[in-house]
């Protein structure tokens, strides 16, 4: 059966996309608000039945292309409790703070630093109007890079955002709060709830969720949920280096849970106060940090494009203001409905973190090079992820409207076939005849190889739309011809192309496509 013409469904603004998303998410089982029958917890998410399937898919992916393609790079579950003093040596106890600021009318509090990068957004979308109005204008004989450095509107558009950049960017790296704060005022930033610019100071707010551990309140028995998992890794360095024998360069990978008290929820599952990250630390000699660096901002790039994640919704962007621990830092940036915005950073951490654990433990941290008979301390290159951003980027990108010949619709998301929750949907075409048996124990077989489901309800039509929802890349017909003739009618989620062929075959035919393996076949 030949496949019907499909046309894309023009989409309306960003805001409504990303309004479809989540409601998309939350109707088809990906993701549901935390506790939501007493209302929900601000910046606190669920993911159900097909966002748990798509999460541990992601996860497969990572942990294969990182641990099982990497011989020097292995695995740890490190606990998300850790002694205190971990948190101080980190630096974390002092600097891992958000800069806040209330609103005095609407009472609303607010980043600082956020309400500043929306008042830049809000310049640049003047800009990129500007533009795209210019290049209706001129047609074919439009230069962009000319136009945005020529036109006087655009340029002063753009020192504007200069400036306040420079300024916050100064202000961050002095911690000068007040300097904070006169941005917002000299820049006439209005709370967007009330309007109002009555503001109050700017102040300090250390983001690391923090609890009692044992039975006595004292200020030593304070403990915190970890904010990264990283410094699981660096604290475990030496037992692994050690019962691993790893030479350097060599990485530890772990993917887990961490915490920051988010003060302002924003943006869905973008920011969390409860969420994973897979992170990697690659332990290298010291002055050769750039080279690795280099070769894992290379690599992590490549892990996204691989999975057919388009480049040009891909970019580094270079921290202007590096952490106290870094000497370089880059973020890979997706194009989210929002915009840009940070997925992963690759950070090259020096010694920092082994060095401050080994004042604060009293413990040598060091690696003895047998080659150099010498000891030292390693550098670290860092790759860290967001496990939710990344189901986020997934469920984004593979949103999609699309009109059909005849008038109608669908919604498909069309997920890459290896993270898809559910490969291949098996339906018997009428509930009775001996169909539903058939349709069961052909799935029966497959089960064990890849996720199956199994559907009987609602015209064939129905269902397909329901598995398009999900972003199953298989569904199968069992009819009364399958009887005789030992084959099924198999149907391809994009294409929607449907072709009869016999079952013995239907493992292999599905099976390729879904593998996380064909994911690495170009790969050494
Ligand atoms: N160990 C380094 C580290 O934690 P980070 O840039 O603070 O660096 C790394 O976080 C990644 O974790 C980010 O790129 C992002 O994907 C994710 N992430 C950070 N805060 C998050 C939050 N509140 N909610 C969801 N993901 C978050």
């Amino acid at each position: 059966m030949s496949c019907l013409s499909m046309i894309k469904h023009k989409m309306a603004g960003t805001e409504d996309v990303f309004k479809k998303i989540i409601s998309h998410a939350k109707e088809y089982g990906f993701v549901f608000p935390s506790s939501e029958i007493y209302d929900g917890l601000s910046a606190v998410y669920d993911y159900g039945q097909n966002g748990t399937e798509l999460k541990n898919n992601i996860k497969d992916y990572w942990w294969t292309s990182m641990v099982r393609m990497n011989e020097n790079i292995v695995g740890l579950d490190a606990a998300i409790l850790m002694h205190p003093t971990t948190w101080k040596a980190s630096g974390h106890v002092d600097a891992f703070s958000d800069p806040l600021i209330d609103n005095k009318d609407s009472k609303k509090r607010y980043r600082a630093d956020n309400l500043i990068e929306d008042y830049v957004d809000k310049i640049r979308a003047k800009i990129d109007k500007e533009v795209a109005k210019a290049a209706k204008r001129f047609g074919d004989d439009f230069n962009e890079g000319t136009y945005r450095t020529t036109n006087e509107r655009v340029m002063g558009y753009q020192e504007k955002i200069d400036t306040v950049n420079g300024k916050m960017v100064e202000a961050i790296s002095k911690n000068d709060m007040e300097g904070m704060r006169q941005i917002i005022v000299d820049a006439g930033i209005a709370c967007p709830e009330s309007g109002s610019k009555n503001w109050t100071d700017v102040r300090q707010f250390n983001l690391m969720f923090s609890t009692e551990i044992g039975s006595v309140s004292t200020e030593s028995s304070t403990i915190y949920l970890r904010p990264e998992t990283a410094q699981g890794i660096f604290v475990n360095f030496l037992n692994i280096q050690k019962t691993g024998r790893m030479k350097i360069p060599f990485g530890i990978a772990q993917i887990g849970k961490a915490f920051r008290n988010e003060i302002v929820a924003r943006q869905f599952i973008f920011r969390l106060k409860e969420f994973e990250q897979m992170e990697m630390q690659y332990f290298v000699k010291p002055g050769e940090q750039m080279k690795w660096y280099d070769e894992w901002k290379e690599r992590r790039l490549a892990w996204y494009t691989d999975l057919g994640l388009p480049a040009e919704k891909l970019r580094f962007h270079a921290h202007e203001n590096l952490a106290h621990y870094a000497d370089a830092a880059e973020d890979i940036e997706f194009e989210f409905p929002m915009g840009f915005r940070e997925l992963e950073g690759i950070h090259s951490r020096t010694d920092f973190d082994l060095k401050a654990h080994e004042d604060n433990s009293g413990k040598k941290l060091q690696y003895f090079d047998n080659e150099a008979n010498e000891s030292y301390t390693p550098y670290v290159v860092e790759t860290s992820m967001g496990l939710d951003r990344m189901v986020l980027a997934v469920l984004s990108h593979a949103f999609t409207e699309e009109e059909l010949e005849g008038g109608s619709s669908r919604v498909v998301m069309k997920i890459p076939a290896p993270l898809a929750p559910i490969k291949a949907a098996f339906f018997p075409l009428v509930k009775k005849d001996g169909l539903p048996e058939v349709a069961k124990e052909i799935m029966g077989e497959l089960k064990l190889d890849f996720n199956c489901l199994y559907e009987e309800k609602d015209t064939i039509g129905k269902r397909y739309r329901r598995q398009d929802a999900i972003g199953t890349p298989f569904c199968v017909t069992v009819d009364h011809d399958t009887l005789e003739d030992n084959a099924v009618t198999i149907r391809e989620r994009d294409s929607m192309d449907q072709k009869r062929v016999p079952i013995a075959d239907l493992g292999a035919i599905i099976g390729e496509a879904v593998d996380i393996k064909s994911l690495f076949n170009n790969k050494s």
